[in-house]
């Protein structure tokens, strides 16, 4: 592996890692040669994660099954990994839910939730360890954000509407923290074959019209996602901030 693209000594974050994509990404961080904090609400699967990267890497993981909106429990996390490494160098904020629906059956519930995990969460977990990253001039923070941040996916307004909302976090991030040599960057990925698009309810029909919509014409993998985050973690991309990379196979690109 060229330099630049080592996480050597690097200490990662990655959010949402019990499984789907936050699971490959917090595998790749570490085979790049990160030490990862692995968080999660499913407390259980994440000794999975953690069980992939000791046999991949030797390393062990910190684990935290908690939820990604508790603020209270967030600030005590990172109080507690600055205490016992005394740095923090990449979040990833992963975890995210969707629940398709169409619009006018959308409840003020539904909105809330949607909202709150997919955004509200990466404003609590960037604004705790940003706090940090500023005073060691260093810090790179990965936000998932999707295609739907800035296409309309039919049947999931709060879900494109939080998207988008973590597109403009991520580029106002960008431009307050720069000063302090921190790196904000977004990944927009297309259909990923994980548990989130499992759980819609009309998965058949819904794929095919991703493969009608698809150049590559086939759903992603967690794994076609692994690279871009790599790069967005590490100092191959230290002139990069306040973007977003596509990984859609395509999808977005073309109209029919
Ligand atoms: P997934 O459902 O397989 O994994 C999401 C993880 O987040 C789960 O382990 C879940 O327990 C965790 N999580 C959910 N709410 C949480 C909370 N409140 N606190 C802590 N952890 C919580 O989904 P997937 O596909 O791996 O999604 C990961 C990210 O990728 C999400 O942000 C999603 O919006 C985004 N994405 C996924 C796409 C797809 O087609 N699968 C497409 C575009 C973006």
């Amino acid at each position: 592996m060229l330099d630049i693209f080592s996480l050597e000594g690097k200490l990662a974050i990655v959010t949402g890692s019990a499984r789907g994509i936050g699971q490959a990404y917090a595998l790749g961080l570490a085979k790049a040669g990160a030490t990862l904090v692995l968080v999660d609400i499913l407390e259980d699967n994440l000794q999975e994660t953690a069980s992939l990267i000791k046999e991949a890497t030797g390393r062990e993981s910190k684990t935290y099954g908690i939820d990604v909106t508790d603020s209270t429990k967030i600030n005590a996390m990172v109080s507690e990994l600055i205490a016992e490494f005394g740095k923090i160098d990449i979040l990833v904020n992963n975890a995210g839910i969707n629940a398709p629906k169409p619009f006018l059956e959308v409840t003020e519930e539904d909105w809330k939730k949607i909202v709150g995990v997919n955004l509200n969460s990466q404003f609590l977990m960037s604004s705790a360890v940003a706090k940090e990253m500023v005073k060691r001039n260093y810090g790179k923070i990965i936000n998932m954000a999707s295609v739907g941040g800035f296409m309309a996916l039919s049947e999931t307004a709060p879900y494109n509407a939080s998207k988008g909302g973590v597109l403009q976090l991520t580029k106002t991030m960008a431009a307050d923290l720069s000063q302090y040599n921190l790196n904000i960057n977004a990944i927009c990925p297309g259909f990923i074959d994980t548990g989130l698009l499992k759980s819609s309810p009309e998965r058949e029909a819904r794929l095919q019209k991703v493969y009608a919509n698809t150049p590559l014409n086939r759903l992603g993998e967690p794994s076609d996602l692994v690279g871009a985050c790599v790069f967005l973690a590490s100092d191959a991309s230290k002139y990069m901030t306040g973007t977003q990379i596509v990984v859609d196979g395509g999808m977005s690109a073309v109209a029919m």
